[in-house]
């Protein structure tokens, strides 16, 4: 009992100390050793009792031993000297990527019009990225989009624009519908400082009674307004798109070069940023609209090129490069 008390009692300042212990208590030639060579001259009736005494005696002393060497181990830790008078490391603050600012941008724009935000799968199905829109297989306009295929029979692909949210959104059957839906898309394109495989879109949709181009157009205005300062010139240049009839294009006047000519406009002064249009009746219809009570606008952007626009990037391929110095140029932007 006394020995318990003594392990007990037992503390290790330092790796002196705890090796003495351990030489004391559970060396070769320690306390539970010579104790357990003891054990023949104890008489055969009181054996059992003395193992037993003498295991849970061996056992304290190792459990004992772990915990002063694992309370030294941590103390050694804490044991440097610091001097918390010294200054910190500064920690690194990341920015966000132009792409994210300028889509969060647009969209807070269109919020304000009261355009809900809506989203999509980027693997689509032929109907909801084609077919729904009024372009039935062999439909010459497929050309439009080069198109990555996952599968052919049946046609799974990579949406090739947003449009596919338009589809997934009216079949929902809930009018009316002001939606705001951006997204990836992808392209089986040549990459270039103007193109990409991959990219991003921001499609607008709006569907109630007695909506009208004119709608569509005061709707553009106010965003390119906000987005670019009200000195910003735009233009609207009729269009096809399969899925919207009648169709436009919008440009607004090259703010790169302030209409000089640079690759951006490809020396016009006017860059395309959206395409447009009343959304076709083939369209309503396919989402079991029907198209004699309800009209709609529909817009496609690219925000590659509205982000280029906006802070006067010349090529396409640094947002998807993640090259820090270009991407640290929009911290605290
Ligand atoms: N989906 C078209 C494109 O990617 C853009 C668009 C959207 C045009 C909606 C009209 C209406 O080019």
């Amino acid at each position: 009992a006394q020995h318990q008390a003594d392990i007990a009692a037992a503390e290790a300042p330092n790796a002196e100390a705890l090796e003495a212990f351990r030489i004391q208590y559970l060396g070769t030639k320690g306390l539970v050793k010579t104790l357990m060579g003891e054990m023949k001259n104890v008489p055969n009736e009181q054996k059992r009792e003395f193992g037993q005494i003498l295991n849970a005696f061996k056992l304290a002393a190792e459990e004992r031993f772990e915990t002063l060497k694992a309370a030294l181990e941590s103390n050694t830790e804490f044991s440097f000297d610091y001097d918390i008078s010294l200054p910190g490391d500064p920690l690194p603050l990341g920015s966000r990527h132009p792409i994210s600012m300028v889509r969060n941008r647009i969209v807070d724009i269109f919020k304000r019009l009261g355009f809900a935000v809506a989203e999509g799968p980027e693997i689509e199905d032929d109907w909801h990225n084609f077919g729904a829109l009024n372009l039935p297989e062999d439909h010459p306009a497929r050309d439009m989009q080069d198109t990555f295929y996952i599968s052919q029979d049946p046609a799974w692909l990579l949406r090739t624009h947003t449009s596919n949210v338009q589809i997934r959104e009216m079949e929902k059957g809930k009018l009316p519908i002001r939606l705001i839906m951006p997204g990836k898309v992808y392209r089986n394109e040549t990459i270039s400082a103007r193109a990409h495989c991959f990219f991003h879109q921001v499609e607008g949709l709006y569907v109630a009674e007695n909506v009208s181009f004119a709608d569509l157009k005061q709707t553009l205005y106010f965003f390119v307004k906000e987005m670019f300062g009200q000195d910003v010139k735009v233009r609207f240049r009729p269009s096809y798109f399969p899925f919207t009839e009648p169709s436009a294009e919008m440009d607004i006047s090259c703010l790169i070069c302030g209409g000089k000519g640079c690759n951006v406009c490809k020396h016009t002064g006017w860059v395309e940023i959206l395409g447009c249009g009343m959304v076709h009746p083939n369209v309503l219809q396919n989402c079991g609209i029907d198209p004699n009570k309800y009209t709609g606008f529909a817009f496609g952007m690219g925000i590659e090129r509205i982000t280029m626009l906006k802070y006067q990037v010349k090529d396409l391929r640094l947002f998807s490069e993640n090259d820090v110095r270009f991407l640290r140029q929009f911290t605290g932007a």
